[in-house]
């Protein structure tokens, strides 16, 4: 494997997917449990007017539910606890990046998160990782900013990563990510200030099939897109803004865990053969979330 940052379509040129290493799947779950998540402030878009407006239980009724879609799918389900103060955390795909090293040892790389308040969900996350044995890896302050599985999105089956870059994540720290895991990293920028994280406007469902919402990207992302994805099925602004839909989470190639309500991109991901399981994550939508980004797949 090597280290390699592609940013445009001419970059492309002579990369063979084939050729990346295989890496296997990541079967476990991990979740942070709900009872501090609320709305405290406005981080991104989704956030407005939503500041107080949390149901509390009907949160961890949700929560709960998502958690047993996971179990009910054959994966097991680890959680942390969730901290008091630390109102976000529950978004368990942003404090690091998991991954597999080529000695096949499961790794962690620590975000640098962008806002001071959800800083302090790191070292908690860290201490998880370590206290199991996880390797950790870090960043220097020179990467400035980069927010783990929320921008960094594994191609399924292949140690090749896409970076999204813009509100959170700094385009700079890809060059850290790239060189210290030694994966090449394809950048897209994400221009549209709704899509503030990759996993809010793109999905992958397996190698060769993704979802996206076409508007949250530049004319070299989209084209970067349809270079390495034969089926990209769009998502509209209606449904990518109001149920998150593609901050969905494909299992196995085969199963696509989604936000209740948006119709059109389950109709499409259904003629594609996939089977659907929607679920409500309304309470975590008020803060700009939903199924992708509530967990964190390990290995
Ligand atoms: N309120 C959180 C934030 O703005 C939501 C994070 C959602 N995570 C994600 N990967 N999209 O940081």
């Amino acid at each position: 494997m090597k280290a390699q940052l592609i940013h445009t379509v001419a970059e492309l040129e002579g990369f063979d997917l084939a050729a990346l290493s295989n890496c296997r799947e990541p079967r476990r779950v991990l979740m942070c449990t709900p009872e501090h998540f609320d709305v405290v402030d406005v981080k991104n878009p989704f956030m407005e007017g939503n500041v107080g407006r949390v149901d509390k239980e009907r949160a961890v009724t949700e929560w709960e539910a998502l958690r047993r879609t996971y179990e009910a799918a054959g994966h097991e389900v680890l959680t942390i606890r969730g901290a008091e103060g630390l109102e976000d955390m529950v978004f368990a795909a942003n404090q690091v990046l998991p991954g597999l090293g080529a000695d096949g040892q499961p790794y962690v790389l620590l975000s640098r998160m962008r806002h001071p308040s959800r800083r302090r969900e790191v070292p908690i996350y860290r201490e998880w990782f370590e206290r199991r044995g996880y390797k950790v890896f870090e960043l220097t302050s020179e990467a400035g900013y980069f927010e783990g599985q929320g921008d960094a999105i594994w191609h399924p089956g292949k140690q090749l990563l896409w970076g999204g870059h813009g509100p959170r994540t700094t385009l700079r720290a890809y060059e850290e990510v790239s060189r210290i895991l030694c994966v090449p990293v394809i950048t897209l920028a994400l221009p549209h200030p709704n899509f503030y994280h990759l996993d809010t406007c793109f999905c992958v469902l397996t190698s060769d099939a993704a979802l996206y919402f076409p508007g949250a990207f530049d004319a070299e992302g989209r084209a970067l897109l349809a270079h390495m994805f034969h089926h990209l099925i769009e998502v509209s602004e209606g449904e990518s803004t109001r149920w998150l839909a593609c901050n969905a989470h494909a299992l196995d190639g085969r199963t696509v865990i989604i936000q209740r309500g948006a119709c059109e991109t389950v109709a499409h991901l259904r003629a594609h053969g996939f089977h659907v399981i929607e679920v409500d994550t309304d309470e975590f939508l008020k803060s700009g979330g939903s199924v992708f980004c509530m967990k964190m797949m390990i290995y």
